[in-house]
């Protein structure tokens, strides 16, 4: 088999959190075009299904699962609606996280700060323990967590809501534990680690604070925030066998932002 053979996902079915905008949906149209068939969860359906039609005409086989994976209880809810798909999963993408608030830690409530947390780490272990029970018997699987620079390398300056550093630097630490503890059972467990990315809801963010913008764009060597699809080849890399060696690792997709 030659090296690019090796990236290839036909035949494979991926679930991807948050499938249907911003990354999860750039990494959905990469991981469709090496060939995987795709079932994307979210919690609008309208979005959900203007993603399945682009994606199908891509020749894939796409479904879409309504569900709000923010609390445990409905992260379930939406693995039991993947489950009943009656499809084996080969690659769980958990790519559903956010901010979402920026307050001070002096100010943060802890009932706040719990919701987040669950949002950002919670849905993550709750998604592994629903749909990797195949991937274990199969002996044969990839989990791919999509943590954030701010996950262990950084603090980002001038912004609050300390909940999403910690809740993504315990998302790499369970990425290194549940790779060590499945690699005996043939599952991978890897991370990404965006940087600043320039997805809709950034643009529109972004476009409310443009000094923000302008401060964080000085602290990226290669002077710009990425394009989603820029992120797309990363996911293929760790779903396929081209990262069959791979397991515990994070790559990081930032620009260089973590290395000044
Ligand atoms: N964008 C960046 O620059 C950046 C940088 C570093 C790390 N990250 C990480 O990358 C991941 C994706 O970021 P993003 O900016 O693309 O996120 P996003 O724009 O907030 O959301 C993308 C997707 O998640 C779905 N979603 C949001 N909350 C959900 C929930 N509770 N249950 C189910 N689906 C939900 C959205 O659909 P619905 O709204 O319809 O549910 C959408 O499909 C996150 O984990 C984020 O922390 C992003």
């Amino acid at each position: 088999m030659g090296v690019l053979d090796r990236f290839r996902l036909d035949g494979r079915t991926v679930v991807i959190t948050g499938g249907s905008r911003g990354l999860g949906r750039a990494m959905a149209q990469g991981l469709a075009e090496a060939g995987a068939d795709l079932v994307l969860v979210g919690r609008e359906g309208e979005a959900l299904e203007a993603a399945r039609q682009e994606l199908v005409a891509l020749g894939r086989w796409v479904a879409v699962v309504p569900g709000d994976v923010s609390t445990p209880s409905g992260a379930e809810a939406a693995c039991r609606q993947v489950l009943a798909l009656n499809r084996p999963v080969d690659v769980l993408v958990n790519n559903v996280g956010g901010r979402r608030v920026d307050l001070p830690t002096e100010q943060m409530p802890v009932e706040q700060w719990q919701q987040l947390v669950d949002l950002n780490l919670t849905s993550a272990l709750v998604c592994c323990q629903q749909l990797c029970k195949g991937m274990l018997d199969r002996r044969r699987g990839s989990v791919i967590n999509v943590t954030s620079i701010a996950g262990a390398w950084v603090s980002i300056p001038k912004i609050g809501g300390r909940h999403y550093e910690t809740a993504k630097a315990a998302l790499t630490g369970l990425t290194r534990a549940m790779a060590a503890d499945w690699a005996p059972l043939g599952v991978r467990a890897n991370a990404i680690a965006p940087g600043g990315f320039l997805t809709d809801a950034n643009r529109r963010w972004f476009g409310e604070k443009p000094e923000f913008q302008t401060s964080f764009e000085s602290r990226i060597p290669m002077g710009r925030l990425g394009e989603p699809d820029e992120l797309a080849a990363t996911a293929v890399y760790l779903a396929s066998d081209a990262s069959s060696y791979v397991t515990g690792a994070t790559v990081i997709v930032d620009g260089g932002y973590t290395l000044w």
